[in-house]
């Protein structure tokens, strides 16, 4: 890279607030990479790059150039014949582009692609982290298990620090796109669905809530993306992942290490049941409904944060006064950013 490109290069976050028109130059990861045909049957690609603070997603085409800048002399390369660019997921590239308009919408035209030194740029350098600081996390994760009484305070203990998940549970993102897709997000997401939980639980005394099961389900209700996702460095679903998914290998693990413990066949029903039940209809892959306050309470709780989430992130990207974000096909929406009292903070307490 010339040190002009170094100096005008932007991040993820920097370009999506361009106008259009407007010329950018990013460096990161690339995290989706797919060969397509035009009609006229010439090659061009979907490419995702994410750095440090989100993604983007654009075109290449194919009048684009590749440039191959490895090394001390840069030199012109070839997509068809160049196998160091075939694949270019999980790997560090810096990409040239302009903000174009495209049925209405901002679309990113990258026109020239850089295949850079990995060991100069490495791709874990450039993943998202949870906006949350991980001591954090851990502190607050830990005072809910705390927070548990025997039993489960015992079970989970066993299940994350004994069994050594806690390691995976950590780090694991909770999607590859959409919410809370980086390091540290299953995490976060099943602190803020957790607290969310326990809140409403609270807010109704007359059902006589169980706590515990409450906390434990919360926490749990996702286990099962630690088999359905991978960091590689960036996000991404794994076989099983696709063609199994997580509520399924969730219940799995979370009824072995219950067997395994030998918490009591009550409360590992309730518990079980929430994973199976959190996503709240069959049509979103729970084969049963919540039946349960405390399956209620962690169904609606994971939504709204899944929600509140897409809120945040589609309109801290607007611009120029804008108001309504373009159409979120997986919530069936367009959020408005109404007027606040106050900027909304990131999810930290
Ligand atoms: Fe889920
Ligand atoms: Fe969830």
């Amino acid at each position: 890279m010339s040190e002009q490109k170094e100096k005008r290069r932007m991040s993820t976050a920097e370009v999506r607030k361009l106008p259009r028109d407007s010329t950018f130059y990013v460096l990161g990861v690339v995290s989706r990479f797919v060969q397509r045909k035009d009609k006229n049957d010439r090659p061009f690609w979907d490419i995702s790059i994410m750095d440090g603070e989100g993604q983007i997603e654009g075109k290449i085409w194919g009048n684009s150039e590749w440039w191959d800048i490895r090394g001390d002399i840069k030199y012109k390369t070839d997509p068809a014949e160049d196998a160091n660019v075939k694949n270019l997921e999980g790997q560090t590239v810096g990409v040239q582009g302009k903000v174009v308009e495209f049925r209405d919408q901002n679309q990113f035209n990258f026109n020239a692609v850089y295949c850079v030194d990995q060991e100069k740029y490495p791709p874990h350098d450039f993943v998202r982290q949870s906006p949350v600081p991980a001591d954090k996390m851990e502190r607050d994760f830990r005072a809910l298990v705390d927070a548990c009484g025997q039993p489960i305070r015992g079970f989970l203990e066993y299940l994350f620090f004994k069994c050594g998940i806690w390691r995976d549970y950590s780090t694991c993102p909770a999607a590859v796109s959409l919410h809370h897709a980086y390091v540290g997000g299953l995490l976060e997401h099943s602190l803020a669905v957790t607290r969310s939980a326990l809140a409403i639980a609270r807010s109704y005394s007359g059902e006589g809530f169980d706590v515990d099961v409450v906390i434990a389900g919360a926490l749990l209700h996702d286990l099962g993306k630690l088999e359905s996702y991978r960091l590689s460095p960036t996000p991404e679903v794994t076989v099983a992942g696709n063609v199994v998914d997580h509520i399924v290998m969730g219940y799995r693990r979370f009824m072995n290490l219950a067997e395994e413990y030998g918490l009591d066949g009550g409360p590992t029903l309730a518990i079980g049941h929430i994973l199976v039940s959190h996503h709240g209809s069959r049509e979103f892959g729970s084969p049963v409904l919540p039946a349960t306050p405390e399956a209620m309470v962690v169904s609606v709780a994971d939504e709204l944060d899944f929600r509140f989430f897409c809120w945040r992130e589609q309109t801290s990207q607007l611009e120029g006064g804008r108001e309504i974000t373009d159409y979120v096909a997986p919530v069936q929406r367009r959020f408005w950013k109404s007027p606040r009292p106050s900027s909304p903070e990131a999810p930290s307490s």
